[in-house]
């Protein structure tokens, strides 16, 4: 959330408030707690802060086998091993025991499939051959967002291809959600798989 403008964060809070945006595991409770006096302080508190490189991307056939543990996290299998990674995106701890003990500073590796960044470079910039647009059009030539439309460059990839999803399917429908309505309309899941990949490996603090 380091560096959204304070509006979008606020938009975002009432869309969760009031179902619009669907996450009712955790943030459609906290945000009906919250006051809007609340939402408007942390938004402004989120908005100073500079954003930071928190997940690496990395390209593999082979990744660890892991399973999902405490706190939602995926954590690689005690007795190791490898298996294939296949068309998916694992993420999984840098430091396992430095994550476990939330170490705000320690973060994740995101495994994806060999060739996506390059396939969703290529998409993020000329709209995948009709598709859909050219993402720099609303979220800024580097990615890093533009007026009240979010930085989406270093984004954790699996984030982004939730939020793809979402939006495609109605889950996500707040205000402003109807503007990637069509950029995600035709994306198929390789599509959102290559996408992410690529914006997700970009540095948040400089797009590159
Ligand atoms: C017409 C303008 C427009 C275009 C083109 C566009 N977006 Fe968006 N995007 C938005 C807006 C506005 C939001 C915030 C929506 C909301 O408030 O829910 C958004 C949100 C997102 C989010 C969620 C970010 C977050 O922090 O939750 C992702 C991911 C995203 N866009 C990816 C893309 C990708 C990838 C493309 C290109 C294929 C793209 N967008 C093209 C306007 C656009």
């Amino acid at each position: 959330m380091a560096g959204l403008t304070g509006e979008y964060i606020r938009r975002q809070m009432v869309d969760f408030k009031s179902g619009a945006r669907k996450e009712p595991n955790r943030m459609n409770t906290i945000a009906a707690a919250l006051s809007d006096e609340e939402v408007r302080q942390a938004g402004e508190w989120f908005a100073k802060l500079k954003p930071y490189a928190w997940t690496k991307v990395v390209e593999a056939t082979m990744v660890p086998k892991s399973f999902v543990g405490a706190g939602r996290m995926r954590f690689a299998q005690p007795g190791g091993g490898m298996e294939s990674l296949g068309n998916r995106i694992i993420t999984l701890p840098q430091d396992q025991s430095r994550v476990t003990k939330r170490d705000p500073h320690s973060g994740f590796i995101a495994y994806v499939p060999p060739g996506s960044m390059k396939k969703g470079e290529a998409f993020v910039k000329t709209g995948g051959a009709g598709k859909s647009v050219a993402c720099a059009i609303c979220h800024g030539d580097s990615l890093q967002g533009l007026g009240n439309v979010p930085r989406i460059a270093g984004l954790h990839p699996i984030y982004i291809v939730r939020q793809l999803h979402q939006f495609k399917d109605g889950t996500r429908n707040g205000g402003d959600a109807p503007l990637m309505k069509k950029p995600v309309s035709q994306m198929t899941d390789d599509d959102m798989i290559a996408v992410a990949a690529y914006v997700g490996s970009l540095n948040p603090s400089n797009g590159k």
